[in-house]
């Protein structure tokens, strides 16, 4: 897969693809990745990007002509993406979407955005991580390409704990504990620790769908729950209702 991104920080995104899952894949030559720096695409003699908005008002934009000279950079084919507070917000579906991708473009804006005229003709798509307003498109980027890298297969040495994570199967994940046993007289759940497979499998997914229910109800809507999932979430209210 081909990922090429168009910013105005180009050192930004230089020492962040240098950690992690990102830079594993990179090594591996899973994925390839291009950094274009707008300013590259300036044909002013200052190597300015922006300029003021028409109508007037606050705040400067990127112009049209340095992102459209870059995205072209990059040959035909490549899938554009605009981060945008204005796009549809980033799901599982969307990321999935994307890792079937040969090629996408991340494109970054700055200031008050980019020139709509790049927009209407030459985004694909807009994408958001969420209902505010941050700076710059390269956090949101870098948002989108953690959660792009780690689940192309071949990239995480374990894929299955991937696959196993919350919104995964609709739902979030159960909670996990680790060593030591008993701390601050909190001790781990005793089922984790008795070595039944079967029991330990219906603890978690009891879990899953308990948590669910109650910081993300909004998600059971769309779970098609079976028998057993039913029960399990009956037992988990009835266990939790005093708490
Ligand atoms: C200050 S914002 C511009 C906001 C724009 N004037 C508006 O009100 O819709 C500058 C850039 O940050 C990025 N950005 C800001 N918030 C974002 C979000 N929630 N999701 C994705 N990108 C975002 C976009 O690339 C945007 O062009």
């Amino acid at each position: 897969m081909i990922i090429n991104f168009v910013t105005i920080f180009p050192e930004f995104v230089e020492s962040f693809i240098n950690f992690g899952l990102v830079n594993k894949a990179i090594k591996k030559n899973i994925i390839q990745f291009n950094i274009l720096s707008l300013r590259d695409f300036s044909d002013d003699n200052q190597r300015r990007v922006d300029d003021k908005p028409y109508g007037g008002g606050s705040g400067m934009l990127l112009r049209y002509e340095p992102i459209k000279k870059a995205i072209d950079s990059v040959g035909e084919g490549a899938y554009n993406i605009y981060l945008s507070p204005q796009g549809r917000k980033i799901k599982i579906q969307t990321i999935n979407r994307f890792i079937n991708m040969s090629e996408i473009t991340l494109i970054c804006g700055r200031y008050e955005g980019v020139d709509q005229r790049l927009i209407d003709n030459h985004i694909d798509e807009e994408v958001s991580i969420g209902d505010y307003v941050i700076s710059g498109g390269e956090l949101a980027a870098m948002v989108l390409l953690e959660a792009l890298v780690r689940r192309i297969p071949g990239v995480p040495e374990d894929i299955d704990s991937i696959l196993n994570e919350s919104f995964e199967d609709g739902l979030l994940e159960h909670p996990h504990f680790s060593r030591p046993e008993t701390i601050d007289d909190i001790s781990v759940p005793k089922v984790l620790l008795n070595g039944n497979h079967e029991e330990i499998r219906r603890w978690r997914r009891k879990m899953s769908l308990g948590m669910t229910f109650m910081k993300r109800p909004d998600l059971l809507k769309n779970v098609k729950l079976t028998k057993e999932d039913d029960k399990l979430l009956k037992e988990y209210i009835e266990e939790h209702k005093n708490k």
